[in-house]
């Protein structure tokens, strides 16, 4: 193969980090990851042996440890650095705020200092459609301000891309950050709602829908989502934000009425009140991602959820899902 690239996953035994790397197998691709234990170590050990089956190592190794990075750079010597690993999650920022800082914070610090030293390579970092936090406009524009913020973890990806803003304009550090919105699918992150409201419905459990099932969210498939970020590697050099959401946001109502429908099961449902750190909304402006990364989002509600039903029944061992 012509122009292979040498790219370093960061955060490869996660969710996003699985599926982009496996994508792009055909370019040397290594892994990084410190199985961090915020949900089964297990499943990531699974996403991590499947890659290696694919011919991709994943190193287990911390962000904030300078020395097995620096070591790994100057060894392979990577054109692009995918940057995934964080502590995710909005509502666990509430409990555990100190897990945001050392990842998000310091950690992203880490990457930029190694972009420093090494600045012919492209970043291309994950943010989030956190970073809109209390922004009431829809739909979500790049444009828009983003300062003020629902919860500490959108305070930390909206940290990151001030970061990156600041490590382009001192040392010419090439940054693209991505805000990614609700990604869902196989091999998907067991502590989002999708998953635990799949499993519950087919145990025969309740579900619990905060503001009593209004908030709407633009669930974004993840093959869509790698397909942004592939298109995101090889921008000119610069500093740039981009949106990367379905651009077709349903209420949480809608959307477990949709996995009813896949599971052949009706929901038992308690209707809550509002989360502290949630937001009511998100939707995706994506004009400029498609203008610039041709991100063009294909996969409907209904089918990305099939696939996501279908593999949890497929790895039940691992997801806990009943057949
Ligand atoms: N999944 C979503 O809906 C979503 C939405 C917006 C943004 N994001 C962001 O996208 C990225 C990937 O998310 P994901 O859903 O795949 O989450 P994930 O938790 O499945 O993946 C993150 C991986 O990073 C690793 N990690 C955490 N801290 C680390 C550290 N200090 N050093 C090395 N590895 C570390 C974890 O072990 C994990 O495997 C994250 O930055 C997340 O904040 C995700």
């Amino acid at each position: 193969m012509t122009n292979v690239k040498r790219i370093l996953v960061t955060g490869a035994a996660g969710f996003i980090g699985y599926h982009t790397a496996l994508a792009l197998k055909d370019h040397h691709v290594v892994g990084y990851d410190n199985f961090d234990p915020y949900y089964s170590v297990e499943l990531k050990k699974e996403r991590a042996r499947r890659l290696k089956e694919a011919g991709i190592e994943v190193i287990n190794a911390d962000i904030n440890d300078k020395h097995t990075l620096f070591q790994l750079m100057e060894k392979e010597r990577f054109t692009h650095i995918i940057h995934l690993a964080a502590q995710a999650g909005v509502r666990y920022s509430l409990k555990a705020p100190e897990a945001y800082i050392r990842s998000n914070i310091d950690g992203f610090l880490s990457v930029l200092e190694l972009v420093r030293k090494y600045p012919e390579t492209k970043l291309v970092y994950a943010s989030s459609s956190s970073v809109y936090g209390l922004n009431e406009k829809i739909p979500y524009s790049i444009h828009d301000r983003t300062d003020s913020q629902a919860s500490l973890y959108g305070v930390t990806k909206k940290s990151n891309e001030l970061m990156a803003q600041t490590y382009h304009h001192l040392f010419d550090a090439d940054c693209v950050g991505l805000r990614f919105f609700t990604v869902y699918g196989p091999w998907g992150r067991p502590d989002m709602a999708y998953f635990s409201f799949s499993q519950a419905i087919m145990e025969g459990k309740a579900i619990e829908l905060y503001n009593f099932g209004n908030c709407m969210r633009d669930f974004t498939y993840i093959d869509d989502i790698v397909a942004g970020i592939l298109g995101a590697l090889d921008l000119d050099r610069g500093n740039r934000v981009f949106n990367l959401g379905n651009h077709e946001p349903v209420t949480l109502m809608e959307f477990v009425e949709t996995l009813e429908v896949v599971i052949g099961k009706k929901a038992e449902k308690r209707l809550l009140p509002m989360q502290p750190g949630d937001v009511t909304q998100t939707f995706a402006d994506i004009k400029e991602s498609s203008e610039a990364l041709n991100f063009y989002p294909k996969t409907s509600l209904k089918e990305g959820l099939s696939h996501f039903v279908k593999w949890g029944k497929e790895y039940c061992v691992l997801t806990g899902f009943s057949k």
